[in-house]
């Protein structure tokens, strides 16, 4: 199901929606083309460069006739112009673009540089090619790390507060986003998601609930930094699968900028991990440090309310109803 770009620039044979996903072989790519393909007709044209899964990893994405997959190691070189015949050939709709560096790498020049062709980039090239192929829409999966450490209720026009790169980048990429929105017109939507949790294999970054639950589930010790005390939303993938497709659905939020997560207060990671021991019959094994890692932040409490009330969101599955279906993935695994 992986092709080589020019081998493969034949165009799907029927009228319906074509959405390009970028980063098509990450959790929430996999994940969102499934409830797309699924649920609508659309055509979904994927793209991956494989620097945090596996290619193999096509193989959870619903093998299905409107779905094509592209995968090239150069997409970040702007000489290289691979996805140019896909633009040529296809009559894009909409581009999902979930593709990024995720996480915090070790902040070094080198690893900086890596956050900035990936994200930042990688976006304002996507813009180019909206801009030049006539592609109206374009939707971009942002984070919650954007506010940094703010123990207040965070809103859409709350200050962006950055700490490290990761966030650094998503913040210009929605400068760059909301930009080529007013000087071009195009018709862009950016979703701010929390920590997400989802009932799949992990390969490269995996957030603190899949960690958490694995090594539980392994008897293995924990350590938590900050003394356990950061607090956090989680919201399972169902969730963002669905606010992703709202937004590719919903033409009057045009140049909106929207958080996406869990209706709870967030949780401290104690709390966290308290829980799943208790869900799995086990005693706590974990050692608290009061040191804290660079760029980690202490709270992030978005509200979802804009998202209810302009983009017709709401939660699927609350934030521990997610934690438990990780545990049941898990432990059936
Ligand atoms: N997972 C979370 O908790 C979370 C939270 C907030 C925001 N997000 C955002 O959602 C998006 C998807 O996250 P995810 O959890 O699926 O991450 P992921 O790491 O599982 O998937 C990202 C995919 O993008 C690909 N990629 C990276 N750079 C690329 C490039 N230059 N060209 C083509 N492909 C490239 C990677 O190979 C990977 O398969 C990301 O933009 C991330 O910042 C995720």
């Amino acid at each position: 199901m992986i092709f080589n770009l020019d081998r493969n620039n034949e165009v799907m044979n029927n009228n319906m929606k074509t959405i390009l996903v970028t980063g098509c072989l990450g959790t929430i790519g996999i994940k969102t083309i499934n409830y797309l393909l699924e649920n609508t007709d659309y055509n979904i044209i994927g793209i991956d460069n494989c620097i945090s899964n596996p290619k193999e990893r096509v193989f959870e994405i619903i093998n299905h006739d409107r779905f094509k997959c592209y995968s090239s190691v150069l997409f970040t070189d702007p000489l290289d112009n691979k996805l140019k015949p896909l633009f040529e050939f296809m009559n894009v709709d909409c581009i999902l673009h979930l593709a990024s560096l995720i996480g915090s790498m070790a902040n070094s020049v080198e690893s900086n540089s890596k956050y900035f062709d990936n994200n930042e980039k990688l976006t304002l090239d996507l813009l180019n090619y909206c801009v030049e192929y006539k592609i109206p829409k374009f939707i971009f999966a942002s984070s919650s790390s954007v506010y940094g450490n703010q123990s207040c209720k965070l809103t859409e026009d709350s200050d962006l507060q950055p700490l490290a790169m990761y966030g650094i980048t998503k913040v210009n990429s929605e400068k760059y986003i909301n930009y080529y929105h007013e000087f071009f017109g195009l018709n862009t939507v950016i979703l701010r998601y929390t920590n997400v949790v989802a009932d799949i294999k992990y390969y490269g970054y995996k957030g603190f609930i899949p960690l958490m639950v694995d090594k539980i589930v392994n008897d293995e010790p924990i350590k938590l930094f900050n003394n356990g005390q950061s607090k956090r939303q989680y919201i399972f993938i169902d969730n963002i699968a669905k606010a992703n497709y709202l937004a590719i659905e919903n033409d009057n939020v045009s140049g909106e900028t929207f958080n996406i997560t869990v209706d709870e207060e967030p949780i401290s990671l104690i709390t966290a991990c308290n829980y799943i021991y208790s869900k799995l019959n086990k005693n706590p094994n974990y050692t608290l440090y009061s040191d804290k890692q660079f760029g980690d932040i202490d709270c992030n409490w978005m509200s979802n309310s804009k998202a209810k009330e302009k983009l017709g969101f709401e939660v699927i599955t609350d934030m521990y109803s997610g934690i438990d279906k990780y545990i049941d993935y898990a432990t059936k695994k």
